[in-house]
């Protein structure tokens, strides 16, 4: 393999290093955050939240197909192979489940923040995004897995 192909295969490799660990460590805050019930962590914590989405998940984003398709092409992979077809329908689907949970961390973290400053309870409404933004994260989180698989294993599945 040419040191191109190295390097575009490190940018890629690190990409999902970055979209993997940039989730889970998001998902891992929030709910330490939302368990302890007080508004003022929560928005803290909901607000560096939004920031590293932003920064980091959202250039992950744009990176990883991108990369991916330039290591496609380089290494001769036909998009239509099933692992990769496979890898791009799975990633349209971990997108749909991503926007709106950064929709939803924003309405958290307002509504955290309202609480905090008024001195009062979490509202139904932060509770029932809560459920939401628990739920959407699920099908994310088992998507990116499949696709590490589906890059490592590369199965004929069809
Ligand atoms: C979305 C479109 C994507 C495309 C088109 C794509 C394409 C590719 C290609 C062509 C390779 C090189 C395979 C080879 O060595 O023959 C690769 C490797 C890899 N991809 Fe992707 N990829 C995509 C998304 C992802 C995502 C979302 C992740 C994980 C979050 C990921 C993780 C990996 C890993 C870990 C490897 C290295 C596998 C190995 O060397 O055994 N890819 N990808």
């Amino acid at each position: 393999m040419s040191d191109f192909l190295l390097a575009l295969k490190l940018i890629h490799v690190l990409g999902a290093a970055v979209l993997f660990g940039t989730g889970l460590g998001i998902a891992f805050f929030m709910w330490m955050a939302h368990r302890t019930r007080d508004p003022a962590a929560i928005a803290h914590t909901a607000r560096i939240v939004v920031i590293a989405d932003a920064v980091f998940t959202a250039t992950a984003v744009i990176m990883q197909p991108l990369s991916g398709v330039l290591l496609a092409r380089a290494m001769n992979h036909s998009l239509a192979e099933p692992w990769i077809a496979a890898s791009l329908v799975l990633y349209g689907v971990i997108g749909l489940c991503w926007l709106p949970v950064v929709w939803i961390q924003i309405k958290l973290r307002d509504l955290a923040a309202e609480a905090a400053r008024t001195s009062s309870d979490l509202p139904a409404r932060y509770y029932e995004l809560f459920r939401i933004w628990f739920w959407l994260g699920w099908p994310a989180f088992l998507g990116v897995i499949a696709i590490f698989a589906l890059m490592i294993f590369r199965p004929a599945l069809w």
